[in-house]
């Protein structure tokens, strides 16, 4: 039996990822959002949506660009704090202890201490309702090389501690309990597969 509730946006695990913009100095800023995320593979698109009354709001639409830092449990309360207060009243950088470090193809800030940084470039602005949809094509992606293995190449995300936003709450991520296409993976030949029906 399932209990009805009135239309909400209830869909979740989503990120809260800190949006950096700004093109200089004086600029810079850092918000936290949830509504943001993947939209294409090819060409690589995302999307963050954004409420006009949000200080970065004319930033980004000014400067039709952003940068999308994913966060992890040492950001946790740098996150949640740049969610609750505007760069209208501070300097969200200095009060965090975040460093302010350069992008490499557009023309703004990333949060230096992030594991991934996504430099966007914004498309299109649709505008919803409460918030303004900013459609924007990924252009760079910068890494942080502690979690880049340095044999094979590989990304090792997994290892960044990221953390997630749960209906009000953030969590960190728990086990990893199957890969892409597990489900359907026929067992390897010559492995103990007595667990196996
Ligand atoms: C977990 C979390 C998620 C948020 N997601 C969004 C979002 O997707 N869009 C938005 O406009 N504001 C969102 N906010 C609120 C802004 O981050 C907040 O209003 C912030 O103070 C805006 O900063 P600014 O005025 O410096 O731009 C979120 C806040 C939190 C704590």
């Amino acid at each position: 039996m399932k209990e009805q509730f009135k239309p909400g946006t209830m869909i979740y695990p989503v990120p809260a990822a800190l949006i950096s913009c700004g093109k200089d100095e004086e600029e810079y800023n850092v918000f936290t959002a949830s509504w943001t995320g993947t939209i294409c593979t090819d060409p690589p698109m995302c999307y963050v949506s954004i409420r006009p009354s949000r200080h970065s709001y004319e930033i980004i639409k000014r400067n039709g660009e952003f940068v999308i830092n994913l966060t992890n449990e040492a950001l946790a309360r740098a996150t949640d704090w740049c969610g609750v207060r505007s760069g209208r009243d501070f300097n969200k950088f200095k009060e965090m202890n975040l460093t302010p470090a350069p992008t490499q193809v557009i023309h703004s800030v990333i949060v230096e201490e992030a594991p991934l940084s996504i430099e966007c470039k914004v498309e299109q602005i649709v505008p919803l309702g409460s918030h303004d949809m900013f459609i924007a094509r990924v252009v760079n992606v910068l890494a942080d090389r502690r979690f880049m293995d340095n044999e094979t190449g590989a990304f090792k995300l997994s290892e960044a501690k990221l953390i997630a936003y749960n209906h009000g709450h953030y969590y960190k991520l728990g086990e990893m309990i199957g890969k892409f296409g597990w489900s359907v993976q026929k067992p390897l030949k010559g492995k103990n597969t007595k667990h196996r029906k």
